[in-house]
C-alpha cells in the first residue's frame, strides 16, 4: 500500500503530540505567519495561494486566492474573515480532528489569510455539537494571544488580529455561508438570496471571506514550502494538493485519510481504510458527502479529485466517503438521508420546506410496503422541482440520494412496490412527517 506524506495530520500524527502552543512551535508553527507578516504584500500572500491552486475543502471548490480577490481593493471599513467550522454534513469529520488535535495550525492559517485580505477580526463559526473543539479552540487563542501572535501588535508589527471562537446552535444549514453569517449576527439562520455575495455583503453588511477549516489549514505549508510544492501535489492543474476523506461505513478501518487528490476509490476504500469490513462486495459509495450522489462499483477507479468526481455524476464535496456493502437497501438509504435532510430543511424556500415532508413520506410508504409504481413518478417530479429552484443550493443535496438510488438501483423500489402490490390493496398509509 502506498504511505502518503501526511501534510495537514502530519503534526497530530507524531508521538506524544498535544496540539499546545510549545508542541505546535517545535514543529515549525507560526514560521510561515513570521514570513509573511509585514514582509510579504497582503497582495503577495494572496497571488501566492492563487498561484498554488488551492480550492475550497468546504464543498463548492471555490478557488480560495480568487474568492479572496472578490473583496473591493480601497474598502477602508471592516471587513471580517468566518471560518466555517460548522462540518455538519453527514459523513464529515475531519475539521473535527484539525482543530481538536492541532489546533495552532487552525489558528495560523486564519491569521495568514486575514493578513492576506486585511481584516482584523475573524470568526472560527463552529458547530455546537463540537464542545471539545470549542473549548481547545479557545484555550489556544489564549496561547497564541499571549505569546504575541494574535491581538494588538501581532509580532511587533502595528497589524492586529482577533480570532473569536462562535458556537452554532445545531442547524447543518448553518454551514450555508450566508445562513452563518445571518446566525453569526444573531439571527435564525435562514441563507441570504445572492448576489450581493459576501465578498461585497457579508457579515453586518461588510465585506467577507468565508473558508473552510482544512482550506485555511493548509496555508501555513504553502507559505512554508512554496505554491508550485502545493501545486504540484494530487491532480494539478485543477486538483491541488492533499484531501482529507472521512472514511465510514462498511469498511474495516474507517477514519480520516490524508492522501494527494487524484488517488481512486479503490485504493481509498480498499487499501487505505482496509477493504470491506465483512468482505462482502461493494455496493455503494458517497464520495463526498450526505450531498452527493451514490457511485457505483464501475466507478472504484473514479480518481478523487474535483473534475473526475464530477464527470462522474458526483462530487468531491466535503470529502465525506461513506461506503455501502451488498445487502444494503439503497431505498433505505435514501430514506435515511432524505429524513436527515427533512430534518435540517430550514423552510425558508416552499419547495425544500414541503418537498421534503413529501420525499419523507413517499419513501417511507415504499419501505413500509405499500408503494405504487406512480411514487417513483412523484418522486422525480418532486426532486426536479425542488433541484435548483431554492435560495442555496441545499435543494440539489436533497435530492441527490433520491435521484441517484432511482439511476443505479431502481429495480431495488420496484421490487418493493410489486410485492406491496402482489399483497393485494391496503389502507393507504401516508405517515405523516414531523419535524423535531
Ligand atoms: C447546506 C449547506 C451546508 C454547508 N455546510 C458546510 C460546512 O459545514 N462547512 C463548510 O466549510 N462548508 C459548508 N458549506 C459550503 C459553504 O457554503 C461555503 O461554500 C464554504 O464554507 C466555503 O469555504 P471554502 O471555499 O474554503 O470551501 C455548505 C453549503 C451548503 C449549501
Amino acid at each position: 500500500m502506498p504511505i502518503y506524506e501526511p501534510v495537514l495530520l502530519k503534526n497530530m500524527s507524531q508521538p506524544g503530540y498535544t496540539g499546545s502552543l510549545k508542541d505546535y512551535e517545535k514543529a515549525g508553527g507560526y514560521r510561515a505567519l513570521r514570513t509573511v507578516l509585514g514582509k510579504i504584500t497582503p497582495a503577495e500572500v494572496t497571488h501566492l495561494v492563487m498561484k498554488s491552486g488551492l480550492r475550497g475543502r468546504g464543498g463548492a471548490g471555490f478557488p480560495t486566492g480568487v474568492k479572496w480577490g472578490f473583496l473591493p481593493k480601497d474598502y477602508k471599513g471592516p471587513k471580517y474573515l468566518c471560518c466555517n467550522a460548522d462540518e455538519s454534513e453527514p459523513g464529515t469529520f475531519k475539521d473535527r480532528q484539525l482543530m481538536e488535535r492541532d489546533p495552532h495550525q487552525v489558528l495560523e492559517g486564519i491569521a495568514i489569510a486575514c493578513y492576506a485580505i486585511g481584516v482584523e477580526t475573524a470568526y472560527i463559526y463552529i458547530r455546537g455539537e463540537f464542545v471539545l473543539g470549542a473549548n481547545i479552540l479557545e484555550s489556544a487563542i489564549a496561547e497564541a494571544r499571549a505569546a504575541g501572535y494574535l491581538g494588538k501588535a501581532v509580532l511587533g508589527t502595528d497589524i492586529t488580529i482577533d480570532i473569536h471562537v462562535h458556537r452554532g446552535a445545531g442547524a447543518y444549514i448553518c454551514g450555508e455561508e450566508t445562513a452563518l453569517l445571518e446566525s453569526l449576527e444573531g439571527k435564525r439562520g435562514l441563507p441570504r438570496v445572492k448576489p450581493p455575495f459576501p465578498a461585497i455583503a457579508g457579515l453586518y453588511g461588510k465585506p467577507t471571506v468565508i473558508n473552510n477549516v482544512e482550506t485555511l489549514a493548509n496555508l501555513p505549508h504553502i507559505v512554508n514550502r512554496g505554491p508550485d510544492w502545493f501545486a504540484a501535489i494530487g491532480s494539478p492543474p485543477k486538483s491541488s494538493g492533499t484531501r482529507i476523506f472521512c472514511v465510514s461505513g462498511h469498511v474495516k478501518r474507517p477514519g480520516n485519510y490524508e492522501v494527494p487528490m487524484g488517488i481512486t476509490a479503490r485504493e481509498l476504500i480498499f487499501e487505505q481504510a482496509g477493504g470491506m469490513r465483512s468482505d462482502k462486495p461493494l455496493k455503494a459509495f458517497i464520495p463526498g458527502g450526505a450531498s452527493a450522489p451514490f457511485l457505483t462499483p464501475a466507478h472504484l477507479d473514479v480518481k478523487l479529485d474535483f473534475e473526475s468526481v464530477a464527470q462522474a455524476g458526483s462530487m468531491l464535496g466535503s470529502g465525506g466517503v461513506t461506503v455501502m456493502e451488498e445487502g444494503t437497501s439503497m431505498v433505505w438509504a435514501a430514506l435515511r438521508l432524505t429524513e436527515f435532510f427533512f430534518h435540517e430543511s430550514c423552510g425558508k424556500c416552499s419547495p425544500c420546506r414541503e418537498g421534503s415532508s413529501w420525499l419523507v413520506q413517499t419513501l417511507r410508504r415504499i419501505m413500509a410496503g405499500q408503494g405504487r409504481m406512480q411514487d417513483l413518478e412523484t418522486l422525480t417530479d418532486l426532486c426536479q422541482n425542488i433541484a435548483g429552484r431554492t435560495v442555496c443550493a441545499f435543494g440539489d443535496a436533497e435530492v441527490s440520494p433520491i435521484l441517484s438510488t432511482l439511476k443505479y438501483w431502481r429495480h431495488e423500489y420496484e421490487e418493493l412496490i410489486r410485492a406491496a402490490e402482489a399483497a393485494g390493496p391496503a389502507e393507504l398509509l401516508m405517515p405523516t412527517a414531523t419535524r423535531h
